[in-house]
């Protein structure tokens, strides 16, 4: 038997065109695998009125890890348009599978790294080696929401603060809220997780992006905890900056940085904006992990434009195998892939056309692969 089973699961778009990619380097890599296929994505939104259908949740129960390509997601009246005519009006509501695969397999880690491999056009600064560590399952991800705000919910909310005392005249269908929620586990858990690693790789800063200053509880439990976890390792300065000073430090001087921390939300911002710097959604990879299980996916979208055309820059799904490689314990696989892959984008021989390049998604993996 084959000493990992991974979930397949090119999802939409592009999705196939990239796993398509990261099948040629495993294969040269001969990881001893067995790659179970999973249905996820838009075409069963369309079909079974859900984009992730519960035979794909038993599938990952039963596998080590899962590799996800792409998804594709609409607002909701274009979602229910799409829908079979039999599914039509049941009130089906369509939301994004990936949000839910890490909140049901208690994915608390979303792990983004950002370097500038040399040699990359896309660079916007030598230098950079950013590691976002993001926050996953809580805050504004946690699907506490309401429109309209029910009357009792107001109610209790006004007896515990005055503030809400403004909201009074506006009509509850003229009001929404979305409840920003952490605890201090995930904050503490999230924090240790970007220590850890600063530890084992060498990283002299973590970095807790945050505003306190203003969202005093929540970003304060972060900010908080992320002091205490501080104080077990002496030798990482933990450096504490507002989410928006932090763009503009990071459009600064970016390679002043290393480990990044943040909560969900605003981890999902900097890490678009980190990505940005490193040669954008073609190059960024990302890992949703927890001990027990993980589901790596590039963070770029399904491009439906390119879809089989083999058109798009793989390197996002290529790192992405390689952060999969090293949470299995493939260390020396993970890194000859990534020394290959910083091959490839040095010599520049090999170059998808958002590189300035004519190589195909294929072309790009063969050279990879061939430098293994
Ligand atoms: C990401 C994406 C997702 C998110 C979307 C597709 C739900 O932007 O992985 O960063 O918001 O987390
Ligand atoms: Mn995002």
């Amino acid at each position: 038997m084959p000493q990992y089973r991974i979930a397949w699961m090119p999802g939409d778009g592009v999705g196939n065109d990239v796993m398509d990619a990261a099948k040629i380097v495993l294969d040269t890599l001969k990881l001893d695998a067995e790659y179970i296929p999973a249905d996820i994505g838009w075409h069963f939104w369309c079909t079974e009125g859900n984009p992730l259908p519960d035979r794909t949740l038993a599938t990952l129960k039963e596998t080590n890890c899962a590799l996800f390509g792409a998804i594709t997601s609409k607002p909701r009246d274009e979602a229910e348009a799409e829908l079979a005519p039999e599914l039509k009006g049941k009130g089906l509501l369509y939301s994004s599978p990936i949000v839910a695969l890490r909140q049901t397999f208690k994915l608390g880690t979303n792990l983004r790294p950002c370097k500038a491999y040399p040699g990359n056009p896309l660079n916007y600064k030598e230098g950079i080696d950013l590691v976002v560590f993001r926050e996953n399952t809580e805050d504004l991800y946690s699907g506490v929401e309401f429109h309209p705000v029910p009357d009792e919910v107001r109610q209790t909310l006004a007896k515990h603060n005055n503030k809400m005392n403004k909201f009074d005249h506006v009509d509850a269908q003229d009001l929404a809220m979305s409840c920003r929620i952490n605890s201090r586990q995930a904050c503490r858990s999230i924090v240790t997780a970007g220590f850890e690693y600063a530890k084992k790789f060498g990283y002299k800063t973590v970095t807790v992006v945050e505003k306190p200053n203003v969202i005093r509880e929540t970003s304060g439990l972060m900010i908080r905890t992320a002091r205490n976890v501080a104080k077990e390792y002496p030798d990482i300065a933990l450096w504490e900056a507002n989410i928006d000073a932090m763009c503009m430090w990071l459009i600064k001087n970016p390679e002043n940085y290393g480990v990044l921390v943040a909560s969900n939300m605003f981890g999902d911002i900097i890490s678009d904006l980190c990505a940005q710097l490193v040669g954008g959604l073609g190059f960024a990879a990302s890992g949703n992990i927890s001990d027990e299980f993980a589901v790596f996916e590039p963070t770029h979208g399904s491009a439906p434009k390119y879809e089989g055309q083999y058109k798009v820059n793989p390197m996002a799904m290529l790192l992405t195998t390689k952060l999969m490689l090293d949470w299995l314990g493939e260390v020396d696989m993970a890194t000859r892939l990534e020394t290959s892959i910083a091959t490839v984008i040095k010599e520049g021989k090999h170059r998808t056309y958002d590189m300035g390049g004519s190589s195909s998604t294929l072309e790009v993996a063969e050279a990879v692969a061939a430098n293994l």
